[in-house]
């Protein structure tokens, strides 16, 4: 890999809700780390407010403009889900690291073509997953990559969130062809991303959604049984019509009860462990809290990216470690859409449902429509 030099420049492309709110401030926050060199959005009123409030020089309409002028090191994509793929594939092809929203793409296909535009050697693209990040999730694999914590056994992993109609105003949400999915794509990703960072592979899953009360194209409600390699069996559950909103994540190992609620981010605090009677003694439990208190947010992932660039190596969130995730989306789809349990090598690259979420052609008349596998190879 070319080395490549702090201060990194940086390119910031869609000056949303998420750029603004979250990923501005973290990169400004990381001072003489990074440099935010140029915005660029579509929109002309919302890239001038922008880039006045931080103070980006380099102000753009055009993606390929900007990445010819400006040369970056790093670009990171926070445009709707479906401007993802061809932002990721041109960053790259013009030799920038990428670190782009969640989720990462419409499909598996969509993310394995992003994937093709590495170099063995960097640059790579990476996804927002900032759940992973925090110090209780980092103390948490730890403990089960070294196997202190007994056999994972049975877990629930919910988001339950509240999404008004209002929300929905906005044209790429609530559909297929622009978001991917519902609250299984966009919402509960979170969570299920650091349940799979956590648990590894799935091996099957049976999952039901529906589009109980919002008006949209997808679904507003799935559950799911997830079996993992491991053995151990998580029930899972993604509202957007939940009044008592919570993130909650639980982990029964042989030996403790890990816990995670929370909403939108976490501290050291919104955790809980509970020894097993058998651990009760204290100079038999190990030192299950984290050593630091480091909240899981956009800047903790950041910070971790930038440490890989530095080192030039493939960041967390990346490659086959960011696709998982993606599978498993893939999976509770196929299921609730053919009604049957689906194993995680069923979804192959002929599956109807590897390039698609919905699995066939996405019409607003069908939206839950099911293509054979004649069909959508086909279409
Ligand atoms: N990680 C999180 O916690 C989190 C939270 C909210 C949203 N998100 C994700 O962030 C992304 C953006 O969400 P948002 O809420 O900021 O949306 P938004 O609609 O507020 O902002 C998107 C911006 O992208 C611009 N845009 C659209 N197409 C473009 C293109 N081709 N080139 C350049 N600019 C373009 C739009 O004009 C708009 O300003 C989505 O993928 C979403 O899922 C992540």
């Amino acid at each position: 890999m070319s080395e490549v030099k702090q201060p990194f420049r940086a390119a910031v492309v869609g000056a949303g809700g998420i750029a603004r709110g979250n990923h501005l401030p973290a990169l400004r926050a990381e001072g003489d780390r990074v440099e935010v060199v140029a915005l660029v959005d579509i929109n002309t009123e919302l890239l001038s407010a922008a880039a006045e409030q931080f103070g980006v020089p380099g102000r753009y309409t055009d993606l390929y403009q900007m990445l010819q002028a400006e040369a970056p090191d790093m670009v990171v994509v926070c445009t709707p889900p479906v401007a993802h793929r061809d932002a990721v594939v041109a960053s790259l092809d013009a030799g920038a690291w990428v670190w782009c929203e969640k989720p990462p793409a419409l499909s598996l296909a969509e993310y394995d073509e992003m994937s093709s535009h590495e170099r063995a050697d960097g640059p790579y693209a990476c996804y927002v997953f900032q759940q992973r990040f925090g110090s209780g999730a980092q103390r948490l694999r730890r403990h089960v990559t070294e196997g202190t914590l007994g056999r994972p056994l049975i877990g629930i992993c919910n988001t339950l969130w509240y999404r008004d109609g209002k929300y929905f105003e906005v044209p790429w949400r609530g559909r297929w062809d622009t978001e991917g999915g519902g609250p299984t794509m966009g919402h509960g990703i979170h969570q299920m991303d650091l349940l799979v960072s956590v648990l590894g592979d799935w091996r099957e899953v049976t999952a039901e959604m529906s589009t109980a009360a919002r008006d949209v194209e997808t679904e507003d409600v799935s559950c799911a049984i997830v079996r993992f390699e491991s053995g151990a069996v998580v029930s899972v559950t993604n509202s957007l019509l939940s009044p008592r909103e919570t993130s909650y994540l639980r982990f029964d190992f042989d030996d403790a009860t890990v816990e995670l609620e929370h909403l939108y981010g976490y501290d050291n605090s919104c955790w809980k462990w509970t020894a097993a009677p058998h651990r009760l003694d204290p100079d038999q439990s190990p030192a299950w809290q984290p050593e630091q208190d480091l909240a899981s947010s956009h800047r903790a992932q950041l910070s971790s990216l930038l440490d890989s660039m530095e080192r030039g190596e493939r960041p967390l969130a990346s490659g086959r470690d960011g696709r998982r995730v993606l599978e498993l989306i893939a999976g509770m789809y196929k299921s609730a859409i053919t009604r049957r349990t689906v194993k995680r090598t069923d979804i192959n690259r002929i599956d109807p449902f590897y390039r698609s979420m919905k699995g066939g052609t996405m019409t607003p008349d069908a939206p839950f429509e099911y293509a054979s596998v004649e069909g959508a190879l086909h279409a």
